[in-house]
């Protein structure tokens, strides 16, 4: 997720550019840039790290910049760690563009144009883009534009400058948002409506495929195939921390919805012929999933929790030993670690103290290293053997949401290949598999249709103290999920349990009121997590179950289920986990606790 600003008008275009990105600073910081119309030159600036940085840039380089045309960018590094090089915007002799999203296509696409003589000076998707763009010119820009759109897959809004439409800037987004914004004898054109909130709040919301052109005085829409568009100029009612968090309350709630285009653009670009393929995107060669007899996960609070899952489906699926440790105990117990064992490291934040001391003391040992991160050239991306890029975009809130989803539709995807390369399975059992996985990041969206009932229940937990999880098997790791996630943000004191462990000790704190939250997503173990349930039931316990809509209640469960699309065992907690984020998030927004930033807590914890 990254900001784009572009301008066009009677103010210089280098305050308009700086101002605007600042307020999309939350979409991406990890570097900046602007292109600026000097005359009929395009100028163009850019830096790594925060938007100061490149204003300092600018100051030193003793940039003076009068023209009133230009773009700009905020980047959150997907493809290419955060640098000067890698920075927005991407330049040629005819254009400068700036993108958000990501091209799914683009290695085959670089391969061919490099075959062709292009020179690439960096590692982003991005740049493929622009030299794309840059050979399909021949004048015409929303001609080009529209011939680039038939070559890319994946998600993207570019704005562009051509080097001999000086006052102009184009666009065109699709899978991500880009919004046209009408001013006095100016325009915009920017990929969040924070940007123009000090500007105006007379703004068109392109929709898929659309082009559009702007100049001072006027806004040009297209459609993918060229009819031009009356734009349906809306007012833009929200201030600017309302925009920022694109009109929800908080950000755990935004990126709670945003799970379902989290997932897609974390999968969809490893996925080739109907199977997992981390070759192209990751560059991890086939052969690599056939060399380790043993697998350690080590990861810190949420992202162990993916881990768990992970390991319940690795050792499913692909009959390889996997251990899953908090990176705290890893790391002083002396691991058994050799070179046949792969370990596996899993951070949104990729600066995870523990979990990065864990990496070293693998490393040191002779261990394999791959991480599972978020945060593109983080450090422990960059000291892993290898890493796999989620692509959930900025987690702003403390507690995580979005990136445990797509860690965990990483883990899907890692135990499939594995599956595959031990041959374990075979691939028209792997692609039957990748369905299912397909399906169920689709079915994620219907669970958002249960936010009202669950915001029920949340209510009842307002003045609880205690409250237990039980679970058994993939449920039971979901259940410390569960648990954690209300913790964490509501203050609740929540407890995890194995739904059969309960009768060793436990089952003594279950009393008349005691609530519970059961889950039994799966078919294999129902009987056994019902029994389990009855058996805290009888001691009086107040119950909520989550199950499969295709489950009938008996009498006594009777309106204290929620009921989650049916999906095959093994993907049920991607549809499981979004239910218990929203139950967790409408309890602390009850309890009128500091959702995004609760008490004690930071977004990452880089000591020990
Ligand atoms: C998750 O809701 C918590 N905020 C916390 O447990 C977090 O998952 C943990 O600190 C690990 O962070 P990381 O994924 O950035 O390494």
């Amino acid at each position: 997720m990254c900001g784009i600003v572009g301008y066009t008008g009677h103010q210089k275009a280098v305050d308009v550019l700086l101002d605007a990105l600042s307020s999309l600073e939350y979409r991406g910081y990890d570097s900046s840039g602007i292109s600026i119309f000097e005359g009929t030159k395009i100028d163009t600036i850019k830096s790594l790290g925060r938007l100061d940085q490149l204003r300092e840039r600018i100051d030193s380089q003793k940039k003076v910049f009068s023209g009133t045309c230009g773009i700009g960018h905020t980047r959150w590094a997907t493809h290419g760690e955060p640098s000067d090089v890698n920075a927005h915007p991407h330049t040629t002799k005819k254009l400068s563009l700036v993108h958000n999203g990501i091209i799914e296509n683009y290695v085959q696409i670089r391969q061919k144009l490099q075959a062709d003589g292009y020179k690439f000076v960096s590692r982003t998707d991005t740049e493929t883009a622009a030299h794309l763009l840059d050979r399909l010119y021949t004048g015409d820009p929303m001609g080009a534009i529209r011939q680039l759109c038939s070559f890319l897959e994946g998600s993207y809004a570019f704005a562009v400058l051509f080097w001999d439409h000086p006052g102009e800037v184009y666009g065109v987004c699709k899978g991500c948002p880009l919004i046209a914004a009408k001013g006095k004898e100016e325009n915009f054109l920017v990929s969040d409506i924070p940007a123009i909130l000090p500007y105006t709040r007379d703004y068109v919301l392109l929709e898929e495929g659309d082009l559009v052109k702007i100049t001072a005085d006027s806004i040009l829409i297209q459609d993918s195939e060229g009819k031009e568009k009356i734009p349906n100029v809306q007012q833009a009612q929200w201030n600017m921390e309302q925009a920022q968090k694109g009109g929800y309350p908080h950000f755990m709630l935004k990126e709670i919805y945003e799970q379902p285009k989290a997932l897609r653009d974390t999968i969809h670009p490893r996925i080739v012929d109907g199977l997992p393929d981390f070759a192209i995107e990751d560059s991890i060669p086939d052969g690599f999933w056939r060399q380790f007899d043993r697998i350690s996960i080590v990861a810190c609070g949420t992202a162990w929790h993916a881990g768990m899952l992970g390991k319940g489906l690795i050792e499913r699926l692909a009959r390889i030993p996997v251990e899953c440790e908090i990176a705290s105990e890893f790391r002083y117990r002396s691991p058994l670690l050799d070179r046949r064992t792969l370990v596996i490291l899993i951070s949104q934040s990729g600066e995870t103290a523990d979990t990065l001391a864990a990496l070293r003391l693998a490393r040191e040992s002779g261990s394999t290293t791959l991480a599972v991160v978020n945060v593109t050239g983080s450090t422990i991306a960059r000291e892993a053997d290898y890493v796999i890029h989620t692509f959930a975009g900025p987690e702003i809130a403390v507690a995580s949401t979005k990136a445990f989803s797509v860690q965990l539709a990483v883990m899907y995807l890692i135990a499939i290949k594995l599956a595959l390369a031990g041959g374990r399975c075979q691939p028209d059992e792997a692609r039957s598999l990748i369905h299912n996985l397909l399906e169920a990041i689709e079915a994620t969206l219907k669970v958002f249709d249960l936010d009202s009932a669950i915001q029920k229940y949340a209510q009842s937990y307002v003045e609880l103290k205690d409250l237990f999880f039980l679970g058994r098997g993939l449920d039971y790791s979901l259940a410390m999920e569960g648990s954690l996630k209300l913790k964490e943000i509501s203050y609740i004191h929540c407890e995890a349990y194995a739904a059969g462990e309960l009768k060793h000790g436990t089952i003594s704190l279950i009393t008349p009121g005691t609530p519970v939250i059961a889950l039994a997503t799966q078919d294999a173990l129902l009987s056994k997590t019902l029994s389990n349930v009855r058996e805290v039931i009888s001691r009086g316990a107040e119950i909520l179950l989550l199950c499969k809509d295709t489950f009938t209640p008996e009498s006594e469960l009777a309106g204290k289920c929620i009921l989650l699309p049916a999906l095959d065992d093994l993907f049920m907690p991607f549809v499981g986990v979004i239910a218990l984020q929203l139950l967790a998030y409408h309890t602390a927004v009850f309890r009128d606790c500091d959702v995004d930033k609760p008490r004690n807590l930071a977004k990452s914890v880089t000591v020990e």
